[in-house]
């Protein structure tokens, strides 16, 4: 039986790429390694956990802890690495970097020495389409483009793909990474868009626009990514990246549109308020390469989002407690003093 230690799994990304490996491959066991930040969340494992029983074994630390990282992986016979632990959201990266660097560099860094130490085990690393920066004229970003971050967040992630890059050129460990699109779905923390205006607009509250909110993103399903990480990890070749998205893009409006239409409120709860500093304007990524490896992506923008808003309409259980608790300081922090620029 093959063991899979999934840094981050009890993140958004994370807990959903966990109840895909578990349902599709009876053979491999996964140990969810995470530090339960704000971000990471048991519950977003319960029913995974009651499903596949020991299948699923939950460790909490900090990737960034060589010590406590290097005795979970001895202890579990573990033979891959899939790293989702980061600290993901672009806003939080600009008011407090620090936490950026830890986890997303040093962090990284750790996990590919214990890689390395354990015996050169397989090693595959999450990053994004932000370490491309914003995109000009009709380019779809490739693989073989440079690297030009533009937050402290994309940063810290382009300096870990740099990282474990090294490790592939001068050590020999077999490493692969994908770049995913903007993901949504289940479990998502509601500080990110969809899941922020979903519940806001449950609520009846203003939705928080950035700016004119014509940039483009790939607004891709969380399940469709989870199918792409697997492909990379079947038949992914070694030392390779591979893009994750579905090659498409679609403006922050026409996405809050489709949402606002789905849960039947209207548009005028659209503000336009203070953009985010350094905000890059377009991301939009050519997948043919995984594509070419049997991988295509099963939901359009429109169809995951209209799925997006379904499951928060119907999980409240799962976003009220959070959106009463920290989340208020944090929302009134970001959004409290922010200049509304225009409304409707
Ligand atoms: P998330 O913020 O929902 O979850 C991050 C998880 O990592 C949490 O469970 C948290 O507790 C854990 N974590 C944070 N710091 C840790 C540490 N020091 N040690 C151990 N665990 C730690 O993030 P997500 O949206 O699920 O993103 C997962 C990965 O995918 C990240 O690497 C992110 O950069 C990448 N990614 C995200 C998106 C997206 O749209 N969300 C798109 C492309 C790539
Ligand atoms: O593109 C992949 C990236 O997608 C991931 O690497 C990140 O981890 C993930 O957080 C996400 O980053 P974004 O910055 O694109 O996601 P966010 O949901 O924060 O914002 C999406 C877009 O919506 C972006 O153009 C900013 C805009 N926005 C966001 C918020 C929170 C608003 O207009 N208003 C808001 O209140």
């Amino acid at each position: 039986m093959q063991t899979l230690f999934v840094t981050g799994g009890a993140g958004f990304i994370g807990c959903n790429f966990v109840r895909y490996t578990l349902d599709k491959h009876p053979d491999v066991r996964v140990v969810v390694y995470d530090k339960l930040t704000y971000a990471g969340r048991l519950e977003n494992l319960q029913d995974i956990q009651a499903k596949h029983g020991k299948r699923l074994v939950f460790v909490q630390g900090d990737i960034c802890d060589g010590a406590a990282v290097d005795a979970a992986i001895g202890e579990n016979q573990v033979d891959t690495i899939v790293n989702f632990a980061a600290e993901t959201h672009v806003d939080r990266s600009i008011m407090d970097p620090d936490a950026f660097i830890r986890t997303d560099v040093y962090g990284t860094y750790v996990l590919l020495e214990a890689a390395r130490k354990a015996g050169n085990l397989r090693y595959h690393q999450i990053s994004t389409d932000e370490v491309y920066g914003h995109i000009h004229g009709d380019h779809r970003s490739l693989e073989t483009d440079c690297m030009a971050p533009r937050s402290p967040y994309a940063a810290s992630k382009a300096s870990g793909d740099h990282m474990v890059a090294a490790y592939y050129i001068t050590y020999g460990l077999p490493v692969t990474i994908s770049r995913g699109a903007n993901n949504i779905g289940p479990f998502q923390y509601p500080e990110k868009v969809v899941p922020l205006f979903v519940t806001n607009a449950l609520a009846d509250m203003p939705l928080p626009v950035y700016g004119d909110g014509q940039q483009m993103r790939d607004y891709q399903h969380v399940m469709d990514h989870c199918a792409g990480i697997d492909e990379v990890l079947q038949h992914g070749v070694i030392g390779e990246t591979y893009n994750v998205g579905t090659g498409k893009e679609m403006t922050n409006l026409r996405m809050v549109e489709i949402m606002l239409d789905e849960l039947g409120k209207p548009h005028s709860l659209i503000q336009h308020v203070e953009d985010r500093q350094g905000h890059d304007r377009r991301y939009c990524m050519n997948v043919d390469k995984l594509m070419a490896l049997g991988w295509e992506p099963d939901y359009t923008h429109e169809q995951a989002i209209r799925a997006t808003v379904r499951w928060y309409v119907d999980n409240r259980w799962w976003w009220e407690p959070i959106r009463s608790g920290e989340f208020k300081d944090y929302y009134r922090r970001l959004y409290g003093e922010r200049k509304v620029i225009s409304k409707g």
